[in-house]
């Protein structure tokens, strides 16, 4: 019980990076840190702490995401854990550009059960290379715009504030 896993749901490999940043940044402070896609995780036994986070398609978090959560709520809502959702393109404020919205409607009454200590919301990068015909029709259509706009420094922040709750020396 000594690692801190970092586990994510990614679909074109954005937020699987967000997931590696926050787990270097935790190592960088002394912790032990698994970084694993969620799908691959099915004993939280060796970790004492968890961070979970998904990229957002259609207001949804990934089904890996939401899986892990249901299948290990029991697990979680014993651990310190930490939620992260990653989606939004575009200047400013994050969750301004999602109204708000932190979590799908439908798994919050999961996480008022495992009382995360905090829900991030982080931008997400759109890469037209990656995306299907569909895919690019939709964001089209909802005139997402396309690039990178994750903020490292903030996914940093974020992570260096989870190593100091959990007893790291400070990234
Ligand atoms: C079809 C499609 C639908 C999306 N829907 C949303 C959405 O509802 N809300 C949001 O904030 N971002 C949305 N996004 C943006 C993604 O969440 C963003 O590109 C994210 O960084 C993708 O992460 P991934 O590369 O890990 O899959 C959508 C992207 C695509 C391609």
């Amino acid at each position: 019980m000594d690692k801190v896993l970092v586990a994510y749901a990614s679909k074109h490999g954005a937020t699987a990076e967000i997931a590696e940043r926050i787990g270097e940044a935790l190592r960088q402070a002394g912790l032990a840190a698994d970084v694993l896609p969620a799908s691959r995780v099915s004993d939280l036994t060796p970790y004492k702490a968890v961070v979970l986070g998904s990229a957002v398609y259609i207001g949804q978090w990934r089904r890996e995401a939401a899986r892990f959560l249901k299948a290990n709520e029991q697990a979680l809502a014993g651990r310190p854990v930490w939620l992260f959702s990653s989606g939004p393109t575009g200047e400013g404020d994050p969750v301004a550009l999602v109204q708000g919205w932190r979590l799908p409607k439908g798994l919050q009454p999961i996480a008022d059960r495992i009382r995360p200590r905090d829900i991030a919301v982080f931008h997400g990068a759109l890469d037209a290379q990656k995306m299907g015909p569909i895919e690019k029709w939709m964001i089209k259509n909802v005139k997402a715009p396309l690039g990178d706009f994750r903020k490292w420094e903030a996914i940093t922040a974020w992570a260096a504030g989870i190593a100091a709750a959990l007893g790291g020396h400070g990234a």
